[in-house]
C-alpha cells in the first residue's frame, strides 16, 4: 500500500511520518513517496532524510522516496495526500500584507487572502486530481491544501476525481481541549459539528453520550477552556455572545464576531514581529535547522509552534479508518447530501460523518439552526463564488467574491485591495 504526499517538503511532514508510524499495525504501508516541486526539492531531501531516520527507528518495512516527478509517484498509490502552498510563504506574506494595508483582515484562508488562495491553489489542485484520475483512479485523495473546504468543492464538483476529502485540524483540536478541560479521554467527547470548513460550529457536546453542552459553554464563558491553534490569538468569547448564540464558535469565527478587536490585534502584531507568514518562516528555517541534525530521529516539540500542528492525527486517522473501513465517527469536508437540510446537496460541508472504505457518509444534522442559518448561506454562496472565479478568471467574478465576503464589504475598498493583489500574484495566477 502506498501513500504519495504531495508538497512532501513541507516542514510538517515529519509529522505525518510519525502518525504513520504510530498506527503502522493497523495501516500496514509499504512506499511512502514525497513529491514536491523543483523550488521544493531541497527542503524534501532534508524532510526526506529525516523521516527515513525515523522510519528506520522504529525499523518498519516502509520504504521512503522523494522525487520530483507527480505522475511517476502516482502510479499504483492508495493515498494521496495534498498540502501544498502555491507561492510558497512568500505568497501568503502578500494575503496578508496588502489587506491589512488597507485596513482590512489579512488572512490565509478567510477574507481578501483566503480568495487569493483559493485562486491560486484551485488550478493547481485541479491539475493533481486530473493526473490521480488517470494514474491511480481507485485511489483516495486527502486534502489540506488551504482553504480546505473550498478547494475540496471545487475539485468535487468540477475535477474528474471523486475520491477526495477536505480536512483540517480545528474540530480535532476543540475536541481535544474540551476533553481536557472536563478530565475526560478525547474518544469521550463527541461534539456534534456543523457549517464550513473555518466556518464550523459545534452544535452539542456529549460525552460518554451525555449532553455537556451547557457546561462546555459556561467553560468557554470562564475563559477556561482554549482551543486556539498557535497562528489564532484568543480574544476569549463573551458571556453576552455565548448566551444569544449557544453554539461553539470556533476560533476564526473572531474574525467575524470580532472584526475590529481582531484587525487591531493583527495590526499590532504585525507591527511588531511582521505577518503571521513571517512568524512561519523564521519558525521554518528553525525547524530546518534542527531536521537538518543527523542525530534527530523524531518529530521535534518545536512543530507545535505552527498552527497547523497535530494536523496528522487527522490525516492519519481517516485514512486508517477508510482502510480498515472502520465506520468511526470523524468530522471532515464532503459532499453534504442532505445532511444539512439547508445546504444543496453538492455543497461541501465540515461535518461529521461515519468513515467507510467507501467514503464518508454525512450524519444527517437537520436544519441550520436559525442564529447561524443567514451566515452560513452567505458563507456558501461566497464560496460558490470564489469556485467560479477561480475557474474562470473572469474579474467581475472576482469582484463578486469580494463583495460577498463579510470582511470585504465596501466596494471601492474591494477593487483596490482587489486590483492589487491580482498584480502581486500574478505569476500564480494564469487564469486571470
Ligand atoms: C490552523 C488551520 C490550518 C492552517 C494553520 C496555519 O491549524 O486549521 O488550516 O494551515 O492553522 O498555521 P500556521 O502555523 O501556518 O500559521
Ligand atoms: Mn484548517
Ligand atoms: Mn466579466
Amino acid at each position: 500500500m502506498k501513500l504519495v504526499i504531495i508538497g512532501g517538503g513541507s516542514s510538517y511532514t515529519p509529522e505525518i511520518i510519525e502518525g504513520l508510524i504510530k498506527r503502522y499495525p493497523s495501516f500496514p504501508l509499504t512506499a511512502i513517496v514525497l513529491v514536491d516541486i523543483e523550488e521544493g526539492y531541497k527542503k524534501m531531501s532534508i524532510v526526506g532524510e529525516l523521516a527515513k531516520r525515523m522510519i528506520e527507528k522504529a525499523a518498519l518495512p516502509i520504504e521512503l522516496t522523494w522525487t520530483t516527478n507527480r505522475r511517476e509517484a502516482l502510479e499504483g498509490a492508495t493515498f494521496v495526500s495534498t498540502q501544498l502552498r502555491v507561492g510558497g510563504l512568500k505568497a501568503r506574506e502578500k494575503d496578508e500584507r496588502i489587506p491589512l494595508s488597507h485596513g482590512m483582515i489579512g488572512q490565509e484562508t478567510n477574507g481578501a487572502g483566503g480568495i487569493f488562495k483559493a485562486f491560486r491553489t484551485i488550478p493547481v489542485l485541479m491539475g493533481i486530481a486530473q493526473d490521480v484520475a488517470e494514474i491511480c483512479p481507485d485511489a483516495w485523495m486527502i486534502n489540506f491544501t488551504n482553504p480546505a473546504g473550498i478547494v475540496t468543492e471545487a475539485l468535487l464538483k468540477y475535477s474528474p476525481h471523486k475520491k477526495v476529502i477536505g480536512v483540517c485540524n480545528i474540530p480535532f483540536n476543540m475536541q481535544q481541549s474540551i476533553a481536557e478541560v472536563l478530565a475526560v479521554e478525547p474518544s469521550a467527547v463527541r461534539i456534534e459539528f456543523v457549517g464550513l470548513n473555518h466556518f464550523v460550529y459545534g452544535k452539542k457536546v456529549l460525552v460518554h453520550g451525555v449532553d455537556k453542552t451547557k457546561e462546555v459553554l459556561d467553560r468557554l464563558m470562564a475563559q477556561a477552556v482554549n482551543y486556539s491553534p498557535a497562528n489564532i490569538v484568543n480574544l476569549g468569547w463573551t458571556e453576552t455572545l455565548l448566551k444569544s448564540l449557544q453554539l461553539l464558535p470556533n476560533p476564526y469565527h473572531q474574525y467575524y464576531y470580532k472584526q475590529e478587536a481582531m484587525l487591531q490585534k493583527d495590526l499590532l502584531s504585525y507591527e511588531q514581529n511582521g505577518t503571521r507568514s513571517e512568524v512561519v518562516q523564521e519558525v521554518e528555517q528553525k525547524l530546518f535547522e534542527l531536521y537538518k541534525q543527523p542525530t534527530l530521529d523524531e518529530k521535534p516539540k518545536e512543530l507545535e509552534n505552527r498552527g497547523g500542528a497535530y494536523y496528522s492525527d487527522v490525516a492519519c486517522s481517516l485514512m486508517t479508518a477508510l482502510y480498515n473501513d472502520s465506520h468511526e465517527i470523524m468530522t471532515v469536508n464532503t459532499l453534504n447530501q442532505g445532511a444539512i437540510a439547508d445546504l444543496p446537496l453538492d455543497s461541501v460541508v465540515e461535518i461529521n460523518c461515519l468513515i467507510t472504505k467507501r467514503g464518508p457518509m454525512p450524519l444527517t444534522t437537520g436544519a441550520l439552526p436559525p442564529q447561524i442559518k443567514g451566515d452560513i448561506l452567505k458563507m456558501k454562496a461566497f464560496e460558490e463564488q470564489v469556485i467560479k472565479a477561480s475557474i474562470s478568471g473572469d474579474y467581475h467574478d472576482a469582484f463578486l467574491a469580494f463583495l460577498l465576503n463579510p470582511l470585504v464589504g465596501d466596494e471601492d475598498r474591494a477593487k483596490v485591495v482587489l486590483d492589487e493583489l491580482l498584480v502581486a500574484h500574478e505569476a500564480h495566477l494564469p487564469q486571470f
